[in-house]
């Protein structure tokens, strides 16, 4: 390993965002200006321990587990940089507590955190349980010391995929106008901070690009899909009855349910706000909500 080329370290290199910002990083580690690491469970299928893995022959894999502390040192072992991302549960917050207080004893100096949309004093980051986990984070991230950049995205495009079928999206915002990101776009800005992190230290990003309601997203998706695709709003009973409820930690789908709760009574405007510090981070256009989808289109049709 060359100590003289930063080394990053990207958890969740296998899920929505981890996966685009490994490929963002992708070109710089080709041009010789880091060294990429994935922190994962398990190697993705089709690579080979110490060798080139499934992510793209840039990126090396590190065998990490959030559930196992003693897969945290190896997985530190010489980074500079960090990429902190955490799944759908509560454990989030024993996971980054453990990773950061790890972090500052390996010697990383930048960590990049994703979060949520919370806009301060607003009822989504006093309401939303999640989100109050997710600002906890953030809090004990600057309390350390460590140079660092909060991502603070909005609603993922993403989730509509799972939420379309043949002819209906089913969603549990009410009749709300809801702020989405593309995913793609959240790791845009996360792989600027990790290559530059002086310039991005000390930032926070809202990212929310484009706020639809439920009814438009459903009349672009039968405009790109070619059929006809109906908004079918979710009761926080139905969200309770979803396949998803036994897929997500307890904990972590309550702060769902309890999201499709205060949708219905209009408790949290905050959702349906946008902002530009996408387009000021990385000085181009986001991604639209119809761009997703064409993008997409073979993972709408599955
Ligand atoms: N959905 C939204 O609209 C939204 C909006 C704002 C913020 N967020 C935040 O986004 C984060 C999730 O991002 P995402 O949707 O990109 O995640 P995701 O697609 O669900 O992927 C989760 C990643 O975490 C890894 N992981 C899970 N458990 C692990 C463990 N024990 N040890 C190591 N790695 C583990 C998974 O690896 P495996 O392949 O091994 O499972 C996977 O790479 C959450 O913190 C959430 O609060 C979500």
């Amino acid at each position: 390993m060359n100590t003289a080329i930063p080394n990053i370290l990207v958890l969740g290199g296998t899920g929505r965002v981890g996966s685009h910002l490994l490929r963002h990083l992708e070109s710089r580690a080709a041009q010789g200006k880091v060294n990429v690491f994935a922190a994962c469970r398990r190697i993705p299928d089709g690579s080979s321990r110490g060798g080139d893995s499934a992510f793209g022959r840039q990126v090396r894999f590190r065998h990490f587990d959030f559930d196992r502390l003693d897969t945290y040192a190896s997985a530190l072992a010489g980074i500079d940089r960090l990429f902190l991302l955490t799944g759908y549960t509560v454990a989030m917050l024993e996971h980054s507590k453990n990773l950061i207080d790890m972090a500052q004893v390996a010697g990383v100096s930048h960590i990049v955190h994703l979060g949520t949309f919370h806009p301060p004093g607003g009822p989504a980051s006093r309401g939303v349980r999640h989100f109050v986990w997710h600002q906890l984070v953030e809090s004990y991230i600057e309390h350390s010391g460590l140079s660092f950049t909060h991502l603070n995205p909005n609603t993922f495009m993403q989730n509509c995929i799972g939420a379309v079928d043949q002819h209906s999206l089913r969603m549990f915002f009410a009749d709300q106008r809801i702020g989405l990101v593309d995913c793609k776009d959240v790791a845009e800005i996360g792989a600027l901070s990790l290559l530059e992190p002086d310039r991005h230290a000390g930032k926070r990003y809202f990212l929310s690009t484009e706020a639809l309601t439920m009814e438009e997203a459903a009349a672009v998706l039968s405009q790109e899909l070619g059929r006809a695709i109906k908004y079918q709003p979710l009761s926080p009973a139905e969200v309770r009855s979803l396949p998803l409820a036994g897929l997500i930690e307890r904990s972590y789908f309550e702060c769902i349910v309890d999201i499709a709760e205060k949708m219905q009574r209009a408790e949290l405007p905050d959702f349906s706000q946008t902002t530009t510090d996408f387009e000021l981070a990385s000085g181009h256009a986001p991604t639209s909500f119809r761009e997703f989808v064409r993008r997409e289109i073979d993972a709408f049709a599955a």
